[in-house]
């Protein structure tokens, strides 16, 4: 992949870069979209990463339909697909931390996480080597993550942050939602609902409450945490064994 990647550009083309983990969905491929429009040559990269799930998360039955990504990713005018089978080779010790925007939220509930997803996703800057790489505000945090490093790591790399993609009924479109019982898709539509609702409150502080509260009533939905970031009011619940996060615009 590197190899081919540096052809690419010693001839001059410009290289767009989507990673995923797959199970992809209409959300992805608004990013393949964002990243046809800034580049000559979109790079997918589809690869469950393991060291940005801890003990006890979903690594193992994360859903792997590869033939139907590459079909899907195809038809979006992806033009490569990088799906290694593994990123790590024997004994490496080499780990990238974000130490300041990986704290709170999902850094609180997921130790490790960001530092696992910054590792990778600088591995794989360097195997693409991307002039523009796409991601979603539906992981803000993760975003804020990455552009730091970026940032901070002086990686060659222009970060576009793509807007959230939604169903027809408003919950944000994720991989995770295939885990979804029909009785805990219904409970999990409160989670957008409830934060547009909050997020019409004047100030921050007033939205975060007020999310909580609403959210709380929820029978079925458990509350990790509800924050202001960004301009943003963000969440993360748990429906049955399914961890859902989202964010809308305050104000
Ligand atoms: P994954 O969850 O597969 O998401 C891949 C990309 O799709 C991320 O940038 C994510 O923010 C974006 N995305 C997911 N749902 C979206 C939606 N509803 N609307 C818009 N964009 C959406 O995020 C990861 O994989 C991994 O952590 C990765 C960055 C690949 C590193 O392993």
């Amino acid at each position: 992949m590197q190899r081919q990647a540096l052809l690419w550009k010693r001839a001059g083309r410009k290289i767009g870069f989507v990673p995923t983990m797959g199970a992809l969905h209409e959300g992805h491929l608004s990013l393949v979209r964002q990243a046809r429009r800034r580049a000559d040559v979109v790079v997918m990269s589809i690869y469950v990463n393991p060291v940005q799930f801890g003990p006890g998360e979903d690594f193992r039955r994360y859903p792997r339909p590869f033939a139907r990504d590459r079909r899907l990713a195809e038809q979006a005018g992806v033009d490569c697909v990088f799906a290694p089978l593994n990123l790590y080779g024997p004994g490496e010790s080499t780990r990238v931390t974000e130490a300041f925007c990986s704290r709170g939220r999902c850094g609180d509930f997921r130790p490790g996480h960001f530092e696992g997803v910054a590792t990778v996703v600088a591995k794989l800057f360097n195997i693409v080597q991307p002039d523009v790489a796409v991601f979603g505000q539906k992981d803000a945090q993760q975003c804020d993550v990455l552009e730091r490093m970026v940032r901070d790591l002086n990686f060659p790399v222009r970060m576009v942050r793509a807007p959230i993609l939604r169903d027809a009924r408003g919950l944000a479109l994720s991989s995770r939602n295939a885990y979804l019982k029909p009785a805990e898709y219904e409970t999990a539509l409160h989670l957008p609902r409830l934060l547009q609702q909050a997020a019409r409150e004047g100030n921050a502080d007033r939205a975060c409450t007020r999310a909580r509260t609403l959210l709380g009533k929820v029978p079925g939905l458990k509350v990790q945490y509800v924050e202001a970031a960004g301009n943003r009011l963000c969440a993360a619940v748990q429906v049955g064994s399914t961890r859902l996060i989202d964010n809308v615009p305050l104000g």
